[in-house]
């Protein structure tokens, strides 16, 4: 059956779901960086990131976070809640990595004095610039109330997400969140948690195994992606706990 995509985004596709409250995320196997001036395809990406983020959207859930995931359909797809997204992205950052670097003379793995969160407009044709709680309000991309609770709920799920890792041996450098409200209004959390959206560190070594493999050029994302799902008890099909899948169009 044909199906209708409402929207393509860098990583994923999403489509109309079955019913009026649900859409079906797909995962592509497309790799971008820098606002998609660096791109490629990466056998066995998408599939991994379906897994990863339905195991730990799954881990919030049981925590008492309330997401969009309902449940995963098939290798490449799950069923999530329909939501109007914010157009926000939520950064938090534990330590120094990435972008910030540059942007305020920081050192790689430099610790910050807390954590902190930062937020990016959603606009890929601007560069998702970086914006302030008050462009936020003024624009009226999220009401007072809500950037409360996306800072409420960020801080619980940093805090859980940093937990979780931790028993995998795994440092929870930074990430990306995206929320949406449902159609009762309350807002919740949106998006995939997947090694594309976080940076984590091998503890002890600081070795990456996230998505700066492919920013960096450093290969073996899928073998460091597996690695993290293996570590978090999830079953791999044969192809991918292999490393074989991996190759670049
Ligand atoms: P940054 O250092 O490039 O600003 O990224 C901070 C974190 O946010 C990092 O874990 C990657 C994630 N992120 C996304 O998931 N999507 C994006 O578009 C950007 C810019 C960052």
């Amino acid at each position: 059956m044909e199906r209708t995509a409402l929207y393509e985004g860098k990583a994923k596709i999403i489509y109309e779901g079955p019913d009026a409250d649900t859409l079906v995320q797909y995962f592509k196997d497309d790799a971008t960086a820098f606002n998609a001036q660096k791109k490629d395809v990466i056998s066995g990406k998408g599939l991994l990131n379906n897994l990863i983020s339905e195991h730990i959207m799954g881990a919030l859930a049981k925590a008492g976070i309330t997401t969009h995931f309902i449940r995963r359909l098939n290798a490449r797809e799950q069923l999530i809640r329909r939501l109007d997204i914010v157009p926000v992205e939520v950064v938090v950052r534990n330590v120094a990595a990435g972008s910030i670097c540059p942007r305020l003379g920081l050192t790689e793995g430099a610790d910050l004095p807390s954590t902190l969160v930062e937020f990016c407009l959603k606009d890929d044709a601007l560069g998702d610039p970086i914006i302030a709680k008050e462009h936020i309000l003024t624009f009226g991309w999220a009401s007072a109330a809500e950037f409360d609770r996306i800072v409420a709920e960020t801080h619980r799920i940093n805090k859980l997400l940093q937990d979780l890792f931790a028993t995998i041996d795994i440092r929870l450098i930074d990430f990306k969140l995206e929320f949406g409200r449902a159609s009762d209004g309350s807002v919740i959390l949106a998006d995939e948690i997947s090694p594309d959206n976080c940076r984590l560190w091998q503890v002890g070594s600081d070795e990456k195994m996230d998505k700066d493999r492919f920013r960096r050029d450093l290969g073996g994302l899928t073998e460091a992606y597996a690695e993290i799902a293996r570590r978090l008890g999830i079953d791999l099909p044969e192809d991918i706990s292999s490393g074989s899948a991996e190759h670049t169009t």
